[in-house]
């Protein structure tokens, strides 16, 4: 099956946001990855409430959106109302996640747990049939552009039985150094979401570079 594309806006031109997220529009991006920092959960801060609503009024694909920020639990419906359609929370972020994903799909949101690249797999072990998503972050989160972390393979392996061994309808996500060159192992692997935010974006055809990740071979 072809993999979802996520293209990350956090890399697009926030002055031209209305035309790169046309661009989005036209282009085989299922999703608008929307990334929200709060420099505290991570030493960067990227945007809020205004700007998600901004690109709201613009995008006709649904906003994922990856919430990098302490206590997510108080922001939910605000998300929500802003026009998520998932709500991805770390679960590094979280004391009472189980509470939290419930929270999210009250809202009518699909409610996604991200991992940082050290958090092991298996601790979702006992969260994993409530999630309709994980994303493994393959880089540290906080900034676009890094490196993509190889252990992030084997993550998904050990997810990706995990999540067959307890039933759960849970779909993978990877975030972070995406680009044509790790795309088809990744999917190899099992992932179903490739989040993609500086290869898309500081590409010369943002319209072909989607393209491309849309059909990368597993
Ligand atoms: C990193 C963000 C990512 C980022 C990906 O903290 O969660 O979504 O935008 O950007 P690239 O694809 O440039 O690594
Ligand atoms: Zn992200």
């Amino acid at each position: 099956m072809k993999p979802l594309i996520a293209p990350s806006v956090l890399a697009s031109d926030f002055a031209n946001l209305q035309s790169e997220v046309e661009m989005l529009n036209k282009s085989q991006a299922d999703w608008l990855h929307i990334d929200i920092m709060d420099g505290r959960f991570v030493p960067n801060i990227s945007f809020g409430f205004p700007v998600m609503e901004a690109i709201r009024r613009y995008a006709q694909k649904p906003l994922d959106v990856h919430l990098m920020i302490v206590e997510p639990a108080q922001y939910i419906e605000q998300f929500r109302a802003a026009g998520a359609d998932t709500i991805t929370v770390h679960y590094e972020a979280c004391t009472h996640l189980h509470r939290t994903l419930q929270q999210i799909k009250a809202t009518g949101a699909k409610a996604g747990i991200a991992l940082n690249p050290h958090t092991s797999v298996q601790l979702l072990e006992d969260v994993i049939a409530d999630a309709d998503m994980v994303l493994l972050m393959s880089v540290n989160p906080g900034f676009g552009g890094q490196k993509f972390i190889e252990n992030t393979y084997r993550k998904i392996e050990i997810l990706k039985n995990l999540i067959i061994s307890r039933n759960s309808k849970a779909i993978i996500e990877i975030d972070g150094g995406v680009n044509q060159h790790n795309a088809p192992l990744l999917l190899e692997k099992g992932a179903d979401v490739l989040v993609a935010g500086s290869f898309v974006f500081s590409s010369a055809d943002p319209l072909q570079t989607i393209a491309d990740l849309k059909s990368s071979a597993n």
